[in-house]
């Protein structure tokens, strides 16, 4: 039997994950996925939103650490560095935002969207961690390389316009009264700075590792998220008049 070629299993997981977010993107942009303000009749089963996230994202720290710890780079500063940054957000996303974000009568969210985060991220955690930790090429130019600098700055930008932008939504859906306009800071630019800060994070956490995986995901993050935040834009200038006509969907000024 011929041994297990991992690049090349690899390389073509990698082909079917930019694939499917191609595909994803054109489903989304005429319809979003059904949770949240999009949810609608007729895509099955649901099961509560806080179990859903915790579900669908836990393996993004589970099969990322064990999949990480079989790489030859594993004890290395530099893949140590990238995984602690990849666990820092997914460790919160997984575990933290579900529980800080639950409020009593939440919406469900469909199995069907629970199974295929679930999936998605227990192949792309698997293939980020033996990427940073087995196939990307470490050399004694690592440090002074820009990329990384800059990809780091990007990372950490994005990190944290993603958490102050959810705390936002976060505390207006605790003040009871339903859905409301948000404001201040990015939110009068845009009106999913969450998504602009997600977006940003990949691509500064692919320049950093130049790892082809995370590239890979940052495009998968943005055709997810491009089409769901035109379905909020839409969806806020639908529901409230006086929606602030200046502001774009994601991008400041452009889009
Ligand atoms: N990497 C990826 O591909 C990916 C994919 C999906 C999500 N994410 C990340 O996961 C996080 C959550 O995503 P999401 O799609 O659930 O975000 P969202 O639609 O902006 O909702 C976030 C939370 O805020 C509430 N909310 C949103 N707008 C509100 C408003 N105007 N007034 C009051 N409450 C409001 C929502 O309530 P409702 O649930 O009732 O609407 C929900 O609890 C984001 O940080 C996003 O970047 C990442």
């Amino acid at each position: 039997m011929p041994a297990f070629d991992e690049p090349r299993f690899l390389a073509g997981l990698l082909w079917a994950l930019a694939l499917s977010g191609a595909a994803a993107a054109a489903a989304l942009f005429v319809r979003p996925a059904p949770y949240g303000r999009h949810t609608r009749a007729g895509f099955g089963p649901r099961i509560p939103a806080r179990t859903a996230w915790i579900v669908m994202e836990s393996p993004a720290v589970v099969v990322f650490a064990a999949a990480y710890a079989a790489g030859t780079h594993a004890r290395s500063l530099l893949p140590l560095s990238f995984a602690a940054l990849w666990l820092l957000h997914y460790a919160h996303r997984s575990f933290v935002y579900p529980i800080v974000t639950y409020r009593p009568g939440q919406r469900p969210t469909p199995l069907l969207v629970v199974l295929l985060g679930f999936s998605f991220n227990v192949v792309n955690a698997y293939a980020n961690a033996r990427f940073v930790s087995q196939y990307v090429v470490y050399d004694g130019a690592d440090l002074v390389r820009p990329t990384l600098y800059l990809g780091v700055f990007l990372f950490s930008c994005g990190f944290s316009i993603n958490r102050w932008a959810d705390g936002v939504l976060r505390r207006l859906r605790a003040e009871g009264k339903g859905y409301q306009i948000p404001r201040g800071g990015l939110f009068e630019l845009v009106s999913c700075p969450n998504y602009l800060g997600e977006i940003v994070e990949w691509v500064g956490f692919a320049l950093a590792t130049r790892s082809p995986a995370a590239w890979v995901f940052a495009f998968f993050t943005a055709c997810n998220l491009a089409p769901r935040a035109r379905a909020h834009h839409r969806w806020y200038r639908r529901t409230f008049p006086d929606y602030p006509p200046g502001r774009r969907a994601l991008v400041p000024y452009c889009w």
